[in-house]
């Protein structure tokens, strides 16, 4: 069994992510400080897979303490780093927490990669590197914009990091995942996103719309240059995102890659408009939803959605969830967790 270090494996992704490692046949051990999650999530990880998963909670910025977990276990071979901050409105306002959190946690994971020679890494990035792009559907090759906040400049920066430190050590293997709009929660609803409050983005906000933590939502614009004047996102099922983990790391245990360094995007490939979204909620749960149409939300783009080819042809990964169990499987977890 090969041993994977999951940072950020008691958060949203990182916790799916490792469900679908240990039903994958991996060894897995996780280090989060638990700033933006709970323990707890480990109960609902061992239910579902029956595998106790230890996470070390401390802080990545914290060398000394990092280090401690790679000398503890020196049989590491693969490292998927999701630690992050990852509130683009809350990183406008605090940019030096932000840099300092999510770019020294890369800096001490890349140390301890090239130290203890984990052959491995897998990087969490964001769909936020393309900026306003102009061309759709975006390939890996699209050209990144500048970034619209220092959250999305933190991605980029990262894969800039990962770029520089591949070129110097050719037998250290990366890949970078561009995410688009991860959402839902597995399919026992044990495991969900548990969104910091008030939750900003469109999925939780339904749900919580629609349990009756919030008296309404918003639609932000309905006067948009799209098919029916709301903006149009990818929306990716947090399960399909996982499997494309497992994935890409036995894609690079099986020395399948060409290059030190690959860039996949992760999305379904097809755009869904918010009202879209909400109709889908509707019809899957039969569960009304009272939203307004407001104001555009500043910084919003218009449409982005993925070209996932490159992930299709050399993972072998295909979505197999579409926005319909993206609603569904979210709102068995909202009504879980609000019980
Ligand atoms: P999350 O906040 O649920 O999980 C991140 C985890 O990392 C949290 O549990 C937090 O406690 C932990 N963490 C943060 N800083 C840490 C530190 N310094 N030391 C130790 N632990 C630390 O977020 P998520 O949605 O699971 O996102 C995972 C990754 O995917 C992040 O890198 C995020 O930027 C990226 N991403 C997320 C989305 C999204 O919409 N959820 C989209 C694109 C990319
Ligand atoms: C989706 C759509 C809103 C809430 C963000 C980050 C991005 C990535 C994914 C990390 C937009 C509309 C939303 C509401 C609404 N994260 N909306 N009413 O902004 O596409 O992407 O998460 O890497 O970097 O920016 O996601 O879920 O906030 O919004 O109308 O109450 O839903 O305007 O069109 P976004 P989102």
């Amino acid at each position: 069994m090969s041993k994977v270090l999951v940072t950020g494996g008691c958060g949203y992704i990182g916790s799916h992510t490792i469900v679908d490692l240990i039903n994958n046949g991996f060894d897995v051990i996780s280090v989060d400080n638990l700033s933006n999650s709970s323990a707890d999530v480990l109960n609902g990880i061992e239910e579902i897979t029956g595998k106790r998963v230890k996470n070390y909670a401390i802080d990545l910025c914290w060398e000394e303490a990092v280090q401690q977990v790679f000398e503890e276990h020196r049989d590491i071979k693969g490292i998927i780093h999701f630690a992050a901050l990852k509130l683009v409105g809350e990183s406008v306002n605090q940019p030096v927490r932000y840099f300092r959190n999510n770019l020294n946690s890369l800096l001490n994971i890349l140390d301890g990669m090239e130290h203890y020679e984990v052959p491995h890494l897998i990087f969490s990035s964001s769909c936020s590197v393309y900026g306003n792009a102009q061309a759709l559907p975006v390939t890996e090759e699209t050209p990144l914009q500048e970034a619209e906040s220092p959250y999305a400049r933190s991605k980029q920066m990262g894969e800039q990091i990962i770029r520089d430190f591949s070129r110097v050590h050719p037998k250290h293997n990366c890949i970078v995942l561009r995410y688009f709009n991860p959402a839902g929660a597995h399919e026992s609803a044990l495991i969900g996103e548990s969104p910091t409050n008030p939750a900003s983005n469109l999925v939780p906000v339904i749900t919580e719309t629609a349990i009756g933590k919030r008296p309404e939502m918003m639609v932000f614009g309905d006067d948009y240059d799209t098919r029916d004047g709301s903006c149009v996102r990818d929306y990716i099922h947090v399960m399909d995102l996982a499997n494309a983990h497992t994935r890409a790391l036995q894609y690079l245990m099986a020395g399948k890659n060409t290059d030190n360094l690959e860039v996949f995007n992760l999305g379904i490939g097809e755009g869904v408009t918010v009202l879209e979204a909400i109709q889908a909620f509707m019809k899957v749960t039969g569960t009304p939803l009272y939203y307004r149409i407001a104001e555009r939300r500043p910084g919003d783009v218009v449409a982005i959605y993925a070209n996932n080819d490159k992930a299709s042809s050399l993972l072998g990964w295909a979505p197999r969830r579409d926005i319909n169990d993206i609603m569904r499987t979210a709102w068995a977890w909202e009504q879980k967790r609000s019980r």
